[in-house]
């Protein structure tokens, strides 16, 4: 990918512009919640950048765990100090490499990341990996602005 996130000013601007208020927040992770399909589920999310949605989806969605990967160090170490939470595991992961067995999830959340024309993978990958590690009756969630698309 481009490396624009690698740039740690740039990773605490992008936590300190990226915050909504809770009401919001809440509102994104119920609608989230009506695509699952089982309780205490377990969800990744990709390009999970300074972990607003992971640790709000581990909030509000009685998870069992997230997994919230992202390729920059600095995006994950906003996410570490600033949405920490017992159940979200950050790690450092590649869209198109889930650093997680096939078929392990409940859901897997992409917001504002499978756009990014820097990825080296292209649009078709990280979907196709994300796709592979939902279990066969998991959803893939994809959110882009205002718009929340399910598969
Ligand atoms: C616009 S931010 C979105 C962060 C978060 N999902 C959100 O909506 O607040 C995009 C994130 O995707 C990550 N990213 C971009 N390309 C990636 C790739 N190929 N694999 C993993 N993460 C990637 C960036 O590091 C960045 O943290």
């Amino acid at each position: 990918m481009g490396r624009v996130y690698d740039d740690e000013r740039r990773a605490g601007a992008y936590e300190r512009g990226n915050e909504m208020p809770e009401s919001s927040v809440r509102a994104w992770e119920e609608l989230i919640g009506t695509y699952l399909r089982s309780s205490n589920p377990w969800i990744v999310e990709i390009g999970a950048g300074t972990g607003m949605f992971s640790a709000a989806m581990a909030h509000w969605l009685d998870v069992t765990e997230v997994l919230a990967a992202d390729a920059s160090e600095p995006m994950l170490a906003e996410a570490r100090r600033h949405h920490p939470h017992p159940a979200v595991r950050y790690v450092s992961g590649a869209a198109d490499a889930v650093p997680a067995a096939a078929g392990t999830f409940d859901l897997a959340f992409l917001s504002r990341v499978i756009h990014h024309r820097s990825s080296p993978s292209g649009h078709g990958r990280p979907r196709r990996a994300a796709c592979s590690s939902c279990t066969g009756n998991g959803a893939l969630l994809r959110r882009r602005r205002a718009l929340l698309s399910g598969a």
